[in-house]
Formats: structure tokens, C-alpha cells, sequence
């Protein structure tokens, strides 16, 4: 195949690119990598092998933040702590440890029961109105009153624990090397200064959350320092909550467009693993990630310079024709599905259990109580909020009689 010949458009500020991606991955998937010149060299990875195996090279891959970039900022704040995702090896193996020890499969099934309780409050909330909008009312709520419960934060508190978080995402939004919005870099120092409360909270008076746990933890001679402890918890909250609400909203709507698809689901509700996962592939919360060449390296028949920004376009991968048969449907009862919404190698998503689950449950406590649910508007074009990174709709509104 001549890839020169390819038409390639690769545009994650355009917001009519963000709207729909996935006709723009087909070039892609054609070849390996391109390199192309946004200002920067940048190259695209989007094949399934190419995608895991930029993923699973660390040697040659580096998290570490370029100067400049959105969360640099962030760094700053914090004494330059490292973040877990924003680091590699050794630091990042560090960390992951530290916190394993307290982000346990235990802990987030312990959780199970109330998260069911959070998704039948504010399911009884949207029939009371008679009317069902996924977004406002199940999907952003809870994952983020989730993961208030995990860390101990008052539930009344959630609200502005989510404003602050929803203002960070947007850096995400941010060209490389343009100064960080003040309105931004406001909402990092309040959440700064509101986990530093919470974190000396729990140092005088310890509880049974996370944030007791992670306070308290040590590793031998080791411990998180004051500022990655920080860092964590921001991690939690960015890379935990949006992404888990956009699992529950891309998922919805696939259901929605896919009424056959939904009708399987109610009748047996035990296929969710399989829904969630196919969810994840066809149209995932998180359309890439973003490495930095440490060196000269060739992946795919191209090679990639020291240096060079790569787009690691996993929801690209997640269509590839040569790893996936029929990628363009959805299907929930695919087998196998070997998708890498969740990442793969050492930055692999800590928190796929905890989504997996809250996933799970949502959407099927919302099919279990709406007999008739279904697009309220299925010929109209759907709004998705401003990012490339972070796929996901601003509004979704569905029939419930
Ligand atoms: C459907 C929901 C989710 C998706 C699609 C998702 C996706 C991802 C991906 C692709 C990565 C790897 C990024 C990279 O390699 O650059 C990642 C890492 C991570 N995720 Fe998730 N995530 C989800 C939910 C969550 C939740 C609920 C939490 C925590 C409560 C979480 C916490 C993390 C953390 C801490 C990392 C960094 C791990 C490391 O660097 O070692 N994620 N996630």
C-alpha cells in the first residue's frame, strides 16, 4: 500500500476531528506510524501491534511530561513530586507499589453495595422527573460520589470536589506550550488546598478510607512524600471520574443506536461484562495517550527520532480490521476482545475494576428500570464536550415511558 498516497488529517483542537474521529483512523490503520509537523514532530501509532508495542516499551517510551505541557503546572505546584502515569520506571514502579498495597481489588468490592444504593438513588431521581438525561443524572454524579466515598470526602462536598476536577480535565484541552488559562490554574491551587486539609484531616484522626490508608503507608525505610500523595489523589480523581462517566454516556448511546443490542441485555442481564467490554472497544473514554521517544527507535517500518511526541491512538487500535473482525459494529457479545481501552503494560489502568463495575452496574440498574428506554432524539446529532483526549457527550437524553 502507498501510505504518501493516504490522506491524512489529524487535528485533536479541531472540534469537528473530535466529533468524529474514527473515519480519520481508517488512513491510519492502512500503514505503520506517520510522522507529521503540528509545529512539533509528532508520530501516530494507531495499529493494534504498533499501539502495544509503543505501550509496552518504556525503555524506549517516556510519560515523563514534556516542559511545557498541560501538567507540568501541576508538577510545579507540587515540589515537581512525580505523578504515577506521569513518570517511568523505576519511580513509577515505586509508586504504583505504594499505592496497590491500599487500592486493592478488595477494597473497590467492598464498595459494591453502595455503589449500587448511589445508582438507584439517582435512577429513583430520574424517574421521579419522567424524564432520564444520561449525563446529568447517572453518569457524571456517580462515579464521582464513588470515589468520594472511597477517599472519605463528605458526600455534600462532591459537587465542588467535581467543578475543581472538571476545570483541571479542560488543561487537557490546552495547545502545547500556550500559557495554562487562569481559571485552570485557580482550580489546581483549590484542590491543592483542599486535599492538603483533607490529608492533615486524616494524619490527626485516621479512619478506614483510602486516604487514612495511603497517609499511613509505608515501605520499609519508604514512604509517599507529602507531594505524591497529592499527586495521587489528583490522579484519582482526573484519570478515575471523567473517564468512568464517558464509559457510562459512549455506552449508553451504542446501546441506544443499537436497540437489539439492548433488548439481549435486558433479557439477560449476565452479558454486561461482555457489553462493558465491547463499550470500551467501540467507542472508548479515552481515544489516546501521549509518549515521548528517549531515543532513536523504529516501530512498524517507521522510524521514530529521539525526541519525538507519539499520539498512541488506542481507540485506533481498538478498530483495527486486522485484530478486530467487523470493527465498525458493535457487538456485545464479541469473543475475544482484546481491546487496550484500559492501556497495556506498567501504566495499565489501575482503576479497570472499580470502572468495570460502576460501569456494570449503571447501565444495568438503568435498563433493569426503564422497560421502554431508548434515544429520545436518534436522528439528532449528539454533543460531545471539548476533548480530544477524554471522549465523551455533553448531553444524552433518552425516552423512559
Ligand atoms: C472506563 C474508565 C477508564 C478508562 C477507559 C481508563 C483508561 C486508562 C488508560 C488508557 C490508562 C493508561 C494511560 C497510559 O498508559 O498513558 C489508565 C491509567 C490509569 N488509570 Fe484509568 N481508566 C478508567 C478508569 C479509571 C478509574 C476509575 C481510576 C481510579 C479510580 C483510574 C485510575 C488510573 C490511574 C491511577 C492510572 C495510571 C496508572 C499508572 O500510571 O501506572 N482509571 N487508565
Amino acid at each position: 500500500m502507498n501510505q504518501a498516497a493516504e490522506k491524512i488529517y489529524f487535528n485533536p483542537w479541531d472540534p469537528t476531528f473530535r466529533a468524529n474521529p474514527y473515519p480519520h483512523y481508517r488512513p491510519l490503520l492502512a500503514g505503520g506510524p506517520r510522522i507529521i509537523d503540528m509545529g512539533f514532530k509528532f508520530a501516530l501509532v494507531a495499529r493494534h501491534a504498533d499501539v502495544r508495542a509503543v505501550l509496552t516499551d518504556h525503555g524506549s517510551f517516556s510519560n515523563v511530561q514534556p516542559a511545557g505541557f498541560a501538567f507540568d503546572l501541576q508538577a510545579k505546584a507540587l515540589g515537581d513530586a512525580p505523578s504515577m502515569l506521569g513518570s517511568d520506571p523505576p519511580t513509577q514502579t515505586r509508586l504504583r507499589r505504594l499505592v496497590s498495597r491500599d487500592f486493592t481489588p478488595r477494597r473497590i468490592r467492598e464498595l459494591e453495595p453502595r455503589i449500587r444504593e448511589i445508582a438507584k438513588n439517582l435512577i429513583d431521581a430520574a424517574e421521579r422527573k419522567g424524564e432520564f438525561e444520561v449525563m446529568a443524572d447517572l453518569a457524571t454524579p456517580l462515579p464521582v460520589m464513588v470515589i468520594s466515598e472511597l477517599l472519605g470526602v463528605p458526600p455534600d462536598e462532591y459537587r465542588q470536589f467535581k467543578s475543581w476536577s472538571d476545570k483541571i480535565v479542560e488543561a487537557l484541552n490546552t495547545v502545547p506550550g500556550a500559557p495554562m488559562p487562569e481559571d485552570i490554574s485557580n482550580a489546581f491551587n483549590q484542590l491543592i488546598e483542599y486535599f492538603a486539609g483533607q490529608i492533615e484531616r486524616r494524619r490527626k484522626n485516621p479512619g478506614t478510607d483510602l486516604v487514612s490508608a495511603l497517609v499511613a503507608a509505608h515501605d520499609e525505610a519508604e514512604a509517599l512524600s507529602a507531594g505524591e500523595l497529592m499527586q495521587f489523589l489528583m490522579l484519582l480523581l482526573l484519570a478515575g471520574n471523567e473517564t468512568t462517566t464517558n464509559l457510562i454516556g459512549n455506552g449508553m448511546l451504542a446501546l441506544g443506536r443499537n436497540p437489539d443490542a439492548m433488548a439481549a441485555l435486558r433479557s439477560r442481564p449476565e452479558l454486561i461484562g461482555g457489553a462493558i467490554d465491547e463499550m470500551l472497544r467501540y467507542d472508548g473514554p479515552v481515544q489516546a495517550t501521549f509518549r515521548t521517544a528517549k531515543k532513536d527507535v523504529e516501530i512498524g517500518g517507521t522510524p521514530i527520532s529521539a525526541g519525538t511526541g507519539v499520539f498512541v491512538i488506542v481507540a485506533a487500535a481498538n478498530r483495527d480490521p486486522a485484530q478486530f473482525k467487523d470493527p465498525e459494529k458493535f457487538d456485545i457479545t464479541r469473543e475475544p476482545n482484546e481491546h487496550i481501552a484500559f492501556g497495556e503494560g506498567v501504566h495499565y489502568c489501575i482503576g479497570s475494576t472499580l470502572a468495570r463495575l460502576e460501569g456494570s452496574i449503571a447501565i444495568n440498574a438503568a435498563l433493569e428500570r426503564f422497560p421502554n428506554l431508548r434515544l429520545k432524539n436518534p436522528d439528532a446529532a449528539v454533543n460531545y464536550k471539548d476533548s480530544y483526549f477524554l471522549r465523551g457527550l455533553s448531553h444524552l437524553e433518552m425516552a423512559v415511558k
